[in-house]
């Protein structure tokens, strides 16, 4: 045969696949096919495909006679708004998108190059997890992708879409990434799927319950995002990489705004009711603070009480962290505070700069908490601001009680510049609490117990709950009018622009995981 029609021959049945009627499946249920979620993700006409005529190697079980070049993973580079990516694709059509020896060292050929030049790695699983005919053999190419997985982290930013049924190692190589996002009613992740389960414990449950994108996306936060079909999806992975730079070496981009920087906004001025336990959304005040009103807020659904998301100020990326007064009224609990914690890594590994917007009345109390370990998992937000070094900027908009002050981004360790708002209340606990513990005695010995302790509860609330005893010590930098919001951040963000802080020399700290 012509050598040249050898070569179409084998491109044409890498592109066919497992065949029509496998792919026909694949479209009925809703799902793209590999090579067109690639084409949907990059910009048009820039995908370069590696590794499209590599084989497995399988000869056991019949594998000989079942050889599709390419096995089933699309792996190769191309361009999202003109940036280098590096990107692989799992065809459920061949053995289930399942993992050979071969492709695992496409997906690390991938991943090696993205180390040496510097660019983040996109992936699209759709896969069963270790291909079940070739044994330690696949098994072995996932752990050779976890540890690429787990060196680049920090380096360059890795991104998964889940996109189909993922199972084993196609859940736990996404989960050492930096954002999981799943496609509703298409996608699903589990270490085991339901049929082992019901072996197991006997336990009834739908694929939908256990691992579907709602409950990974609420319960469990192993997801960040949910998309209603493909399409979006992937429209949101090159939204998502628009924040961030390239590698940890790397600024992120910076995007021209008309939204002037001076720009004021009398609206904040009323946003904080004058009750003090009243709710409001916290998100209003972010979107009246930011460029355009745009906030790419991630992990949308888990852990309420606290908002993560990325936004710009004047141009440039930065990640915001918000307790949200709406959804428990603020609190931090367990959920909310490894939520946080992983954000401000993220942010502080990649120089994205962190804002944060503070109304928190303290750590959720309770058996449920404590048992949980709210003790350890408090700590790792802690841990997180503490650590982190890129340009840090708080603003206190009402409660900052307790270990919460002291967590989300107070001066003490080393936030950069911290503003409040007259509204804020700033103290070891709430008057009311506050009252019954230090007036106890007073309290039981008083003939008219409420009046004394409403008495008292007025005068603890008269001198501690404000903001001005921490503007005197200047633990707050300055108490701002709501309105000036955006100009004052954005101005502090222009001065620490070439902030440059170190941490002591040591090979990787301890943190309380
Ligand atoms: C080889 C596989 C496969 C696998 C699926 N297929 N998974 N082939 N190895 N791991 C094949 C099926 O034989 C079938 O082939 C086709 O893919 C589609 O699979 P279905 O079962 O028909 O699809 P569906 O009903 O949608 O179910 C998808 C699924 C299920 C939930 C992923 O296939 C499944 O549970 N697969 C096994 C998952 C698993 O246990 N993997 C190993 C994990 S261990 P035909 O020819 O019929 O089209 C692992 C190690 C990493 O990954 C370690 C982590 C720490």
């Amino acid at each position: 045969m012509d050598r040249l029609e050898e070569l179409h021959r084998r491109h044409a049945a890498a592109e066919q696949g497992g065949g029509d009627d496998r792919r026909n499946r694949q479209h009925q249920e809703g799902k793209l096919s590999a090579r067109e979620r690639i084409e949907l993700l990059l910009d048009e006409g820039t995908f370069e495909e590696l590794d499209k005529l590599v084989t497995h190697r399988g000869r056991d079980f019949g594998m000989d006679k079942e050889i599709v070049p390419g096995d089933g993973f699309v792996t190769g580079y191309g361009y999202i708004n003109a940036r280098l990516v590096y990107v692989f694709a799992q065809d459920f059509t061949v053995f289930g998108g399942s993992l050979s020896e071969s492709n695992a060292q496409k997906i690390c050929k991938i991943m090696d190059h993205a180390m040496k030049n510097g660019a983040p790695v996109v992936g699209l699983n759709d896969s069963g997890g270790a291909r079940i005919q070739e044994g330690v053999l696949s098994l072995g190419g996932y752990a050779d992708i976890f540890l690429r997985n787990t060196l680049a982290s920090g380096v360059v930013p890795q991104i998964s879409a889940i996109m189909g049924p993922c199972a084993g190692g196609a859940v736990y190589s996404p989960a050492i990434t930096d954002f999981v996002f799943m496609v509703d009613s298409t996608s699903y992740m589990f270490v085991t799927g339901p049929d082992v389960i019901k072996t197991v414990t006997h336990e009834d449950v739908t694929k939908e319950r256990l691992g579907g994108s709602m409950t990974h996306n609420s319960v469990s936060g192993v997801g960040h995002f949910i998309a209603p079909n493909d399409g979006e999806c992937l429209r949101m992975i090159r939204e998502l990489l628009g924040y961030l730079p390239q590698n940890n070496r790397d600024d992120p981009p910076r995007r021209p705004t008309t939204d002037p920087a001076g720009r004021m906004d009398p609206a904040l001025d009323t946003l904080v009711p004058a009750e003090s336990n009243q709710p409001y959304d916290i998100t209003d005040v972010i979107h009246r603070v930011v460029d355009d009103g745009e906030f790419f807020e991630v992990h949308e659904h888990f852990a309420r009480n606290i908002v993560v998301g990325f936004a710009r100020l004047d141009g440039r990326s930065v990640g915001i962290v918000a307790n949200q007064p709406a959804y428990l009224a603020g609190c931090l609990d367990i959920n909310s505070s490894v939520k946080g914690a992983r954000f401000v890594r993220f942010c502080d590994a990649f120089n994205i700069p962190i804002l944060t917007f503070e109304d928190v009345p303290g750590f959720l109390p309770g058996t449920a908490q404590e048992f949980g370990g709210i003790i350890r998992h408090g700590a790792k937000l802690l841990y997180a601001y503490a650590e982190a070094t890129v340009p840090k900027v708080t603003v206190i908009t009402r409660k900052a009680y307790g270990g919460a002050y002291c967590v989300m981004g107070s001066k003490h360790i080393r936030t950069d510049v911290n503003l409040a708002w007259p509204s804020a209340e700033i103290a070891v606990m709430g008057p009311e609490g506050a009252v019954n513990i230090v007036y106890r005695r007073e309290l039981s010995a008083a003939a008219d117990r409420d009046a004394v302790r409403a008495q008292k509860t007025e005068e603890f609330r008269e001198r501690f709950a404000n903001p001005f005893i921490a503007a005197e010590r200047g633990f707050i930098d300055d108490v701002i009018e709501p309105r000036e919001t955006r100009p004052r951040v954005i101005r502090a963000f222009r001065m620490l622009e070439n902030k440059v802080d170190t941490t002591p020399r040591k090979k990787h700290g301890n943190i309380p995981l």
